[in-house]
């Protein structure tokens, strides 16, 4: 059956980990994969996590299956995180969510649900965007249209170009947008422009799809969901698929959430619904240790109190990473200004490093990043700058 199979291409992001791994330079560094380190290049677990992991150690009396859509109590505080407590969406059970296995699994139920209830729908996603985006939505048959998000020349948002496209879409198609941190530019929307956007769909009545991984890695909490609130303000129709990957370091707990904004919980009963049919014939139900750390993270005022400072750490450390990489970078002897890196948010620097660079970056110098440019930032530390900005400096002669 399989021994005509040719060797199938790997992984765009998570193939060069692979390939990180064999490297056998003893000063390889990677910067590939968005996973957070911390000073001495180690992912660590929060200590909020840690301490709510021992709770639910002592306490935890079952592992019988969850509900198809996962726990309310999860829900809910899902819901306060992305609305802000006490919301209208809230209190008028307006919204449908459901706990799914990260925030690629939420991507994945919103691709099979939007295919299930609106067939013909295509999704528009950013040029560029994660490289996984258009794979998820192609695996579930949805089409695929791109709009323009990135200006080259200015290292900026070309937002006409972007509004230009987005005034184009027909009715009914899904537009993909980052909730913040975009991902591979580390470029948002400032607040002006989320607040165009949101008009913009009211207007065109295309179905605005928030992909939302980084809250708290570009300035705060409540302020990464200011684009997303803009778009609750409005009588419309919203999807949004969150992760806990990051801002909780649970990346192999595999938990995020799946939320659809309707205009009344009788819709949203019928949503979670659909939802749990498509759920239930692909993963059944979700798993539940990652989704109980969340929860009793966020519903412990001590323990939340504690997890936003961690949050802050670690997107200040990402911070303090760019300024340290520009400064590396100018004296080294690079004559090109990267100082437009510092204005970029999240995890992710896109350098303007061309292909052909990466690629001389990894086989020459044993710096692993993705092949569009995208260095993960997070992944720096006062170790490894050095020899990443000469390698830099050499590259680009
Ligand atoms: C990334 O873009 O590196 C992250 O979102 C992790 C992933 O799954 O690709």
């Amino acid at each position: 059956m399989f021994d005509s199979l040719e060797m199938a291409p790997p992984d765009p992001i998570l193939g060069l980990g692979e390939a990180f791994k064999m490297d056998t330079n003893p000063s390889k560094v990677n910067l590939t994969v968005g996973v957070y380190k911390d000073a001495n290049g180690d992912t660590p677990i929060l200590e909020s996590v840690k301490k709510a992991e021992e709770r639910l150690l002592s306490q935890e009396s079952t592992k019988a299956y969850l509900d198809i859509e996962g726990r309310a109590e999860q829900a809910a505080v899902v819901q306060e995180l992305l609305f802000g407590s006490g919301h209208e969406i809230i209190k008028s059970k307006r919204a449908a969510t459901a706990h799914t296995p990260g925030g690629t699994g939420a991507l994945r139920v919103a691709a099979d649900f939007m295919k299930g209830v609106h067939p013909g729908s295509a999704v528009w996603v950013s040029e560029p965007t994660w490289p996984n985006h258009p794979a998820v939505f192609n695996a579930a048959g949805l089409n695929i249209k791109k709009y323009p998000y990135y200006d080259a020349e200015k290292r900026s948002l070309d937002f006409d170009a972007m509004c230009e496209a987005l005034e184009q879409v027909p009715p009914g198609d899904i537009v993909l947008l980052h909730g913040c941190c975009h991902n591979p530019t580390g470029i948002d929307p400032t607040k002006e422009q989320w607040r165009a956007l949101a008009d913009l769909a009211g207007e065109r009545h295309f179905l605005p799809l928030l992909d939302f991984a980084y809250q708290g890695f570009a300035n705060g909490l409540d302020e990464d969901a200011a684009g997303v609130r803009m778009f609750c303000e409005l009588d419309i129709d919203l999807v949004i698929a969150s992760s806990y990957s990051k801002n909780f370091g649970l990346y192999n707990e595999r938990v995020g959430a799946l939320t659809v904004v309707t205009k009344s919980d009788e819709t949203a009963n019928a949503v979670i619904g659909h939802m749990k049919r498509t759920i239930r014939v692909n993963y059944s139900n979700p798993p539940a240790h990652g989704g109980l750390i969340v929860t009793a993270v966020l519903s412990d005022p001590a323990l939340c109190k504690e997890w936003e400072g961690e949050v802050a750490q670690m997107r200040d450390r990402i911070n303090d990473m760019r300024a340290l990489f520009v400064d590396t970078l100018k004296k080294k002897g690079v004559k090109r200004d990267f100082s437009f890196l510092k204005d970029q948010r999240g995890m992710f620097s896109f350098s303007g490093l061309t292909k052909d660079q990466v690629e001389e970056l990894r086989e020459k110098h044993s710096v692993y990043i993705v092949g569009s440019g995208r260095i993960n930032v997070a992944g720096m530390t006062t170790d490894n700058v050095d020899a990443l900005c000469t390698a830099i400096a050499a590259v680009l002669g």
